[in-house]
């Protein structure tokens, strides 16, 4: 559902990505995982196409993120690192606006504007404005602006960043949920989340794919580096897979 094929992307002299290619397959979840600074959120927002790379190919379904842009961004929800929210509008005004926006109206605004609200469980801070939101709750809310379009392939960078324990588990039971019938794709650096949630890791460090496949695959490859137990957690294979370009002195 997402082909990404050797992916550079550069700010000035420098280069954030260095040319990575990995997939997503449909109604999979793939965890970017890496440390700060590896080029999560510069990947995630050339997917976007709020970023234009500067070279390599991206496609959706078989769409071209810069030849088709717009057809790629019906397709997609996306949840930045920063939930976009205006701070005066009620969660109602906020997700009715998003989701009219993106084309809805009628029946099928009303249809999906009780869809996100039940399905995010921000039904007790409907009417509440959304400066007045706990971070979690902005989170949800972000979400759901995410998802009101009912969009094939969720986009999210670092979604359960700064949330309690409780809250992290509702969002990933709906993430999990999500994958049933939609291809998602979402960044963060914390291993148990990768590990709870996706059935497919991407590793990144500092711009460069450091290893891809799932969380046995990994394992088997990082055993084979030598410097490992027997059976690695997932934080050893992290940091077995990072040692190699540290000693190389590269940025980690
Ligand atoms: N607009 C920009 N101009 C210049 N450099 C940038 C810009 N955006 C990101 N960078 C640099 O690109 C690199 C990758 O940044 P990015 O935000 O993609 O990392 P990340 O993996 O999302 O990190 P984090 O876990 O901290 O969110 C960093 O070194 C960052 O400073
Ligand atoms: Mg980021």
């Amino acid at each position: 559902m997402i082909q990404v094929q050797s992916l550079t992307m550069r700010y000035g002299a420098f280069e954030a990505l260095k040319g990575i290619s990995f997939e997503v397959p449909e109604r999979q979840i793939l965890g970017l995982l890496g440390p700060n600074g590896a080029g999560k959120t510069t990947a995630m927002r050339i997917l976007t196409t709020y970023l234009c790379p500067t070279s390599g190919t991206v496609k959706v379904n078989g769409l071209d993120i810069l030849k088709q842009a717009d057809q790629v961004r019906k397709l997609i929800g996306y949840l930045p690192e920063t939930a976009p929210l205006y701070p005066d509008m009620t969660a109602e005004e906020y997700l009715t606006f998003v989701g009219q926006a993106r084309g809805l109206q009628g029946r099928s605004i009303r249809e999906r504007l009780e869809w996100t609200r039940e399905a995010c469980q921000i039904k007790t801070v409907w009417k509440h404005r959304l400066s007045e939101l706990s971070k979690g709750y902005r989170q949800r809310v972000g979400l759901a602006q995410a998802l009101i379009h009912d969009p094939k392939v969720l986009i999210l960078d670092e979604p359960t960043s700064g949330l309690d324990p409780l809250q992290i588990i509702g969002i990933r039971e709906l993430i999990r949920e999500l994958s049933r019938e939609k291809t998602i794709l979402f960044s963060t650096h914390i291993l148990s989340e990768v590990e709870a949630m996706a059935g497919k890791i991407v590793i990144i460090n500092a711009g460069r794919l450091v290893a891809q496949g799932t969380p046995n695959e990994l394992a088997e490859e990082v055993r084979g580096l030598g410097e490992i137990q027997p059976n690695p957690s997932l934080e050893d294979i992290f940091i077995g897979f990072l040692k190699p370009q540290a000693k190389r002195g590269e940025h980690v």
